[in-house]
């Protein structure tokens, strides 16, 4: 049977909340495209780092954003690639020396502008499942459906730390959590809070929810709002 159209779907809200794996599942149920913009900003944090850029040089930045050309490809099963100028990085973007450093790029006005246009271009010729931050604020205003998922921190800590050691990371729950408040505490001192639900955004405190739960109760709000 095909699928009904529902519009747009913007996911926002902190690391380790869900977002990804209940976008991903939502994409594939859907047969939507799946786009996550972490991926993005933190494709570009990977090249600015083998580029040995200033992190703190924001025109360095954003001439690298103007650049770079950063794509995503669903694939099978759910799968994604992400590719930065043409290299496969989808496995890289997931270092520890690129999540202790994407807030620093992510938090640049320049980079974000350009970012935003691509994933606005993405999305006015798809339909799409889109997690982030922004999302629902400032990337997609408009988009019909929007979620912000939560979690505790102690719970979001313990997911990022299972996903990490699931990809054969050595890392420590400790240093997974202190990673986590910083990285949400420098989010949170942009211009524009990013870690506040989108007006509208229906939120989802995931932390003693399964995934699977979490994908079923948006599609039964998506659904009865048709
Ligand atoms: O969701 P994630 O951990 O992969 O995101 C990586 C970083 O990118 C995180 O520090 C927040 C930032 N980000 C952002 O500023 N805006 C987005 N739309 C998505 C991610």
């Amino acid at each position: 049977m095909k699928n009904k159209l529902y519009g747009n779907i913007a996911i926002d809200g902190p690391a380790g909340a869900g977002k990804s794996t209940v976008a991903r599942l939502l994409a594939r149920r859907l047969g939507y495209l799946y786009i996550d913009t972490g991926a993005m900003y933190r494709a570009l944090t990977w090249k600015a780092l083998q580029e040995g850029l200033d992190l703190a040089d924001e025109q360095q930045l954003i001439s690298l954003a103007e650049a770079t050309t950063i794509r995503l490809e669903n694939g099978p099963a759910g799968s994604i690639a992400v590719y930065c100028d043409g290299e496969d990085v989808t496995a890289a973007i997931r270092q520890e020396s690129v999540s202790n450093s994407v807030s620093l790029v992510a938090r640049v006005p320049g980079v974000r502008r350009r970012l935003v246009e691509l994933q606005r271009q993405i999305a006015a010729c798809n339909r799409v499942v889109m997690d982030g931050r922004d999302i629902g604020t400032n990337v997609l205003p408009n988009a019909p459906h929007k979620f912000f998922l939560t979690a505790s921190l102690p719970e979001r800590s313990r997911r990022r730390y299972n996903e990490l050691t699931a990809s054969g990371q050595q890392v420590d729950l400790e240093s997974i959590r202190e990673e986590i408040r910083r990285r949400d505490a420098l989010d949170t001192q942009r211009e524009v809070d990013p870690l506040r639900p989108a007006p509208g955004a229906v939120i989802i405190d995931t932390s003693t929810m399964a995934i699977e739960d979490v994908v079923a109760r948006i599609l039964t709000i998506i659904r009865g709002r048709d």
